[in-house]
């Protein structure tokens, strides 16, 4: 019995160092061939039922030696192999450093975010506060309060989002200008951007966008300064020379009531299709605090005068990009962002 144990242990050795270990596969196969179910020290193992009481122990003994032998060999052999594995690969391989890298594409700011940090900017450093107000109205800081009546055009179903009776989303920022002026005393100058939603989708509306608005109370305040301080901000948006111009226009909230419009910034006013002909671009509304605003919060209309005004800062960003349609700003696609 104890012959043939030390035949195999004979008979394994010289197979192990007769083999070319350069693979797993080849280690595995004598792992099978001596440790598996049916494997040749197994077979010695279960031979151990036919042997008597006293010839089991030192039989059983010398099988288990054999077999952690075999064991041992066998995991050394394997990382022999893994290294010649190795060894075979790294000098059959070559790595081309010359070959350009995948590139990896750094995220940007978007467009939009980019045009209201600097309106915030911009302001801040003409001592502007700013409250980003909320998009979650009622009825008088939306309309009552900015001397807009109840049969007014704005506040159509169409228009507007209701969430509630009397309670809706912000169609416009001027709500913050009451929020405001209820909680600050005058003098003062804020801005307020945010965004704000209307029942309207085309290509040059979209039902939500963002606006920015701002509100200079103070006694004195003429219209003269309001046209000074957009001048200033639509030269530091376009460029000095570009060209402002206001229309008349009606707002419940300003009297008088503006619309501010700028030279194109395509054609420098010579007009083309972007600006249809006209060589000027619409921008925002504008005006003197009406009284009656002034009156619903709180402030005499006699000693304060004040100005407001009220920009889309979607269409400042498509103006200076070019981009043709407002809902690519919302849109996240990547083909449109990546190339800001
Ligand atoms: N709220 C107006 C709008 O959404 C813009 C505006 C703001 C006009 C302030 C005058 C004064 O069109």
């Amino acid at each position: 019995m104890s012959e043939s144990i030390s035949k195999l242990k004979q008979d394994f050795e010289a197979e192990l160092a007769s083999l070319v270990l350069t693979s797993k596969e080849d280690v595995d196969a004598i792992r099978v061939k001596y440790l598996g179910k049916k494997g040749l020290v197994t077979d010695l193992l279960k031979q151990m039922g036919g042997l008597s009481a006293e010839e089991r122990p030192a039989y059983g003994k010398k099988v288990n030696e054999l077999k952690e032998f075999v064991s041992e060999a066998i995991e050394k052999a394997l990382l022999v192999a893994a290294d010649a594995a190795l060894q075979k690969k790294l000098a059959s391989g070559f790595v081309d450093i010359s070959l350009p890298e995948n590139g990896i594409s750094a995220g940007s700011t978007h467009p939009l975010y980019d045009v209201r940090e600097e309106i915030i900017d911009f302001f801040a450093h003409m001592g502007f506060e700013v409250d980003f107000g909320r998009d979650i109205e009622t009825d008088w800081y939306n309309f009552e309060a900015l001397n807009t009546p109840p049969d007014h055009p704005s506040r159509d179903m169409q228009d507007t989002f209701y969430l509630a009776d009397k309670v809706m989303l912000r169609t416009h920022t001027s709500g913050t200008q009451i929020h405001y002026m209820e909680t600050h005393k005058p003098p003062f100058r804020m801005i307020a951007p945010g965004h704000v939603f209307r029942v309207d989708s085309d290509a040059t509306h979209a039902p939500m966008f963002q606006q920015c608005e701002g509100l200079v109370v103070d006694e004195n305040i003429t219209f003269a300064q309001l046209k000074g301080v957009l001048q200033v901000f639509m030269d530091k948006l376009f460029g000095s020379g570009v060209k402002t111009r206001f229309r008349p226009s009606f707002f419940p909230f300003t009297e008088p009531s503006a619309e501010m419009d700028v030279s194109c910034v395509f054609c420098k006013g010579e007009g083309c299709r972007r600006c249809k002909g006209t060589g000027w671009m619409e921008i925002g509304g504008c005006g003197s605090v009406d009284p009656n605003v002034f009156i619903n919060c709180g402030i005499d209309p006699e000693r304060y005068t004040g100005f407001a005004f009220g920009f889309g800062l979607d269409r400042i960003a498509m103006l200076r990009h070019a981009i043709p349609e407002i809902g690519l700003l919302t849109g996240n696609d990547e083909r449109f962002l990546s190339q800001f």
